[in-house]
């Protein structure tokens, strides 16, 4: 079992932290973090609503996770630069991090109809009405408890989702929007992912949810020929921005994108620079909390 690195250090209130993990997000080789006398904190959770009932101020010690010395070390170094923050680092047992894992997850739901069950937890199997999505929720980004990935779900199942349909996930992280969309009855799921534990702990979801190959293949880049009737984005703004064009080109007449990973604020700037590309285009936004999920599509399929 590989080690992993904790970077522990102390935040005041609650803001600078969720400041701290947003930046992480993506980030190769952070797997996670805990705070609040060790209450799992996934790499992806939003804080606003596990914390209404505990104080925002107030010092509380953080400990982050990564899969490598090096990101420990950068991490550290930011944290002193950036947040003037000191910290230490430690060397633990791999199994640690997952074990944690295992005892604090229960899973979570997305409207209308998911459920987010860890692979462990074999008494939700069958939950009337609800389709579920396992997972080993040990490695990668992408537990399904960040409001991005549950909004991405909730617009997914509000399209008229066709069986013959061939989707691309653009980050896929974790792969849970990717057998979200074979769960639908994609013909075909091209998962997208650069981060090398997210692709493994994709071929884990997709061998627990019994998905094939043949469904759903893991590509390291944006085929340069393929089109596809929709296209599912959760990540960072940036690069929605910067692949804007690449992946409006992907699109088959009248397909759609659903965009997200970026805070309301944003959606105007965001929305411009896909929809200059597809005049007959209108959008919808999903929101939670500040996060934003834009639906862009057909005006007259909306
Ligand atoms: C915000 S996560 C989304 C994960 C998942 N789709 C979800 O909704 O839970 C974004 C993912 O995009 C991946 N990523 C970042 N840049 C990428 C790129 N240029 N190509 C493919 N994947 C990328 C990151 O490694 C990360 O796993």
């Amino acid at each position: 079992m590989k080690p992993s690195f904790l970077v522990r250090s102390c935040f005041e209130g609650i803001r600078d932290y969720e400041q701290v993990i947003a930046d992480l997000e993506g980030e190769t080789g952070f797997l996670g973090s805990f705070q609040f006398e060790n209450r799992p904190r996934s790499r992806t959770l939003h804080l606003a609503d596990e914390c209404e009932n505990l104080s925002v101020d107030g010092e509380f010690d953080s400990d982050f996770y990564f899969s490598s010395r090096e990101s420990a070390e950068n991490f550290k170094i930011t944290l002193k630069e950036r947040w003037s923050k000191d910290s230490q680092i430690q060397e633990i047992a791999g199994e640690d991090w997952n074990q944690k894992w295992r005892e604090s997850y229960t899973g979570v739901e997305a409207p209308p109809f998911w459920k987010i069950v860890p692979e462990w937890n074999k008494k939700q199997e069958e939950i009337e009405n609800k389709k579920i999505i396992r997972m080993n929720p040990s490695l990668g980004f992408g537990t399904g408890e960040h409001p991005t990935t549950q909004l991405c779900l909730s617009a997914l199942a509000n399209l008229d989702f066709q069986v013959d349909w061939e989707v691309m996930d653009f980050g896929s992280g974790s792969g849970i929007l990717s057998v979200a969309a074979a769960m639908m009855g994609a013909k075909s799921v091209d998962a997208i992912e650069i981060d090398d534990m997210a692709l493994e702990s994709s071929r884990e979801i997709f061998k627990i949810n019994n998905l094939s190959e043949k469904q759903i293949r893991l590509l390291e880049g944006i085929p340069q020929t393929k089109k596809y009737n929709l296209i599912l984005a959760n990540i960072l703004f940036s690069i929605l921005k910067e692949k804007s064009q690449e992946l409006v080109k992907a699109l088959k007449p009248n397909a759609a994108l659903i965009l997200s990973g970026f805070f309301v604020t944003d959606v105007e700037g965001l929305a411009a620079a896909y929809l200059r590309h597809l005049p007959k285009y209108g959008q919808r936004l999903l929101a939670q909390d500040d996060w934003a999920c834009l639906i862009l599509s057909p005006k007259d399929h909306l």
